[in-house]
């Protein structure tokens, strides 16, 4: 037991002044392994006389353990002083405050979409998605445009192949026939999405840019539903009671067809976003031609509905005051990073 103690102390001593792992290595093997000294002294316990070896072995595991221990402890102190001298040697300094590194933004599309989506989304209106490569029938015949049909150059159009059976969507209304496939009326949809239409650019015209079709199919829609909708969509996105107008338009998918305008946000007298007339054309609207549902399927004896295209890139562009709607897809970072 003596012994014991006396080594407890010694061993300690000299793995704390231990600067290296091998040199604890070499003590470990001294003690602790087979043929070392705790296990010299745990053999030695049974030659003492009977009274003395339970206490004598206690204390040789006694031994064993601290040292295991005090091993343990050295061998984080030397990982600790290796880490830190590595960092000081490579400049690393723990107390310095954080380097933030630069944090993105969501793009103003994203933005209005997201929001758009929440308020239709709380009027029962499913957020859809399609194809931005779509066949001639969603995109056009589906719609009541067939061929040779001149309302075909409204919209022009990039073609994918030359029979031109495949086309990039000139409009998200190519969504509304699917939508009209695939899910029974009543419903109630909107589709964010790009579309695409081969034109000249300039500061309001854009080969790529976004729209926001709504549909809504059910019994007894009337050209009031359709006004009420759009006055929700306006408070949503200006915030405001916001007064509208209707004047005739022509879709081909929409009997009657309508242009809605919309007070100028932004002025009481005219301004240079109204171009001096207090109104702004918002969007093209009307009740879904009977012809269009027919291609899909539903009665129009029963059923009826309206539908719109919202000019998401031009909504975008009224709510940021953005002047050029080359900017939306432009990439230019300095754009971008004003909506954070
Ligand atoms: N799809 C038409 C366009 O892009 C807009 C529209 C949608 C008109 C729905 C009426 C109803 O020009």
């Amino acid at each position: 037991m003596e012994s014991a103690n006396t080594l407890t102390s010694t061993v300690k001593a000299r793995i704390e002044a231990a600067g290296s792992d091998t040199e604890l290595r070499a003590i470990e093997r001294e003690y602790l392994e087979k043929g070392g000294v705790v296990a010299g002294l745990l053999a030695a316990v049974p030659s003492l006389p009977g009274p003395e070896r339970p206490a004598a072995g206690r204390a040789a595991n006694q031994l064993k353990l601290e040292i295991a221990a005090a091993l343990g402890a050295a061998r984080e102190r030397l990982a600790s002083a290796d880490l830190d001298q590595e960092r000081s040697s490579a400049g690393f300094d723990a107390s310095l405050p954080a380097q933030h590194s630069p944090r993105g933004s969501l793009h103003p599309i994203v933005q209005l979409t997201r929001e758009l989506s929440d308020l239709f989304h709380s009027m029962g209106f499913l957020v859809l998605d399609g194809p931005e490569v779509e066949t001639d029938e969603h995109n056009f015949e589906a719609l009541n445009i067939p061929r040779d049909h001149p309302a075909r150059d409204m919209q022009d159009t990039f073609r994918c192949d030359p029979e031109g059976k495949l086309v990039l969507r000139t409009h998200t209304s190519a969504v509304q026939v699917r939508a009209m496939r695939q899910l029974k009326p009543p419903m109630r949809a909107i589709v964010p999405g790009k579309v695409f239409r081969q034109e000249t650019t300039d500061a309001s015209h854009e080969h790529t840019f976004h729209q926001m079709e709504g549909i809504v199919i059910d019994k007894d829609i009337t050209v009031a539903h359709l006004i009420s909708t759009m006055k929700v969509l306006l408070r949503g996105v200006f915030g405001r009671e916001i007064e509208v107008r209707l004047r005739p338009g022509y879709f081909p998918f929409v009997e009657p067809g309508f242009e809605l305008d919309a007070r100028c946000p932004f002025c009481k007298s005219g301004c240079s976003v109204c171009k001096q007339s207090t109104w702004i054309e918002l969007l093209p609207c009307g009740m879904i031609h009977p012809n269009v549902l027919r291609s899909s399927g539903i009665d129009p004896e029963t059923w009826g509905g309206f539908a719109f295209g919202l000019g998401l890139s031009r909504l975008v562009m009224l709510r940021f005051q953005i002047d050029d709607v080359r900017h939306l897809l432009g990439g230019d970072l300095r754009f971008l990073e004003q909506f954070s």
